[in-house]
């Protein structure tokens, strides 16, 4: 069995279950969850220069520009805990451009996994979406609310979770998933999103746990 540890990228459509599911994987096996998105909110909320320059392409719904995001990226990933407990990359590479700037510096996953989730099903998803800013948590109003009054009053909602935007979020989506996909067709695995966040995670385990990932899960 290699000794290596596992190299995971999760994608798929705005609010299709990514950061849920990185809750779960990261709890069973360890990994570094590094979300772009949470990385992005993070500098915009401590005021940095990559915070300043992302935060009007994420109101708007936009995606941010390659060379503000890919730097960043590589840097993280090339920190010892990624090396010692493998990675689960969340939001990137989400263009042609990104996925070629990782195969350029060495960095191929064991899995792409893909959550499809239709568009109908999203606009629920992100309209109720909440998170808890003291523990990172994601909860939804409808499908997972709060567990207590005390986390309820403390819950934050998105900037850019309205319909409005989501609208243009599921766009620039479509624009470049099948480019992005296309470089990982060995690797990929689609799995169907819009079943419980449970069965989900299950069929994720199946497929962390197969033969192609097996080496760096074990
Ligand atoms: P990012 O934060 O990555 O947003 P996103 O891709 O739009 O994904 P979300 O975080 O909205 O959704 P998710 O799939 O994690 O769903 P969740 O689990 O929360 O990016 C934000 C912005 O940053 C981008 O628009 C862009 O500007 C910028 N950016 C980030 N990365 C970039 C990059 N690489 N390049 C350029 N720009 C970049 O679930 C959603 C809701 O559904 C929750 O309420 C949840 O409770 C619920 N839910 C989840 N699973 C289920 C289920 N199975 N059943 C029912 N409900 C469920």
């Amino acid at each position: 069995m290699a000794a290596d540890v596992p190299k995971i990228i999760i994608a798929g459509a705005p609010a299709s279950g990514k950061g849920t599911q990185c809750e779960l994987i990261k709890a069973k096996y360890g990994v570094v969850h590094l979300s772009t998105g949470d990385m992005l909110r993070e500098a915009v909320a401590a005021g940095t220069e990559l915070g300043r320059q992302a935060k009007d392409f994420m109101d708007n719904g936009k995606l941010v520009p390659d060379e503000l995001i890919i730097g960043v990226v590589q840097d993280r990933l090339a920190q010892p805990d990624c090396a010692a407990r493998g990675w689960l990359l969340d939001g990137f590479p989400r263009t042609k451009a990104q996925a070629d700037a990782l195969a350029a510096g060495g960095v191929a996953p064991h899995a792409f996994i893909v959550l499809d989730v239709p568009e109908v099903l999203l606009v629920e998803r992100v309209v109720g979406r909440r998170t808890d800013p003291a523990t990172g948590k994601i909860y939804h109003m409808t499908y997972f609310p709060p567990e207590s009054e005390e986390v309820r009053a403390r819950l934050v909602q998105r900037a850019d979770d309205t319909e409005e935007k989501i609208v243009v979020r599921v766009a620039q989506f479509k624009e470049n998933c099948a480019a992005v996909e296309g470089c990982y067709r060995d690797v990929l695995v689609q799995i169907d999103g819009t079943r419980s966040k449970d069965v989900v995670f299950a069929d994720i385990t199946l497929a962390m746990e197969s033969e192609t990932i097996v080496a760096a899960a074990a």
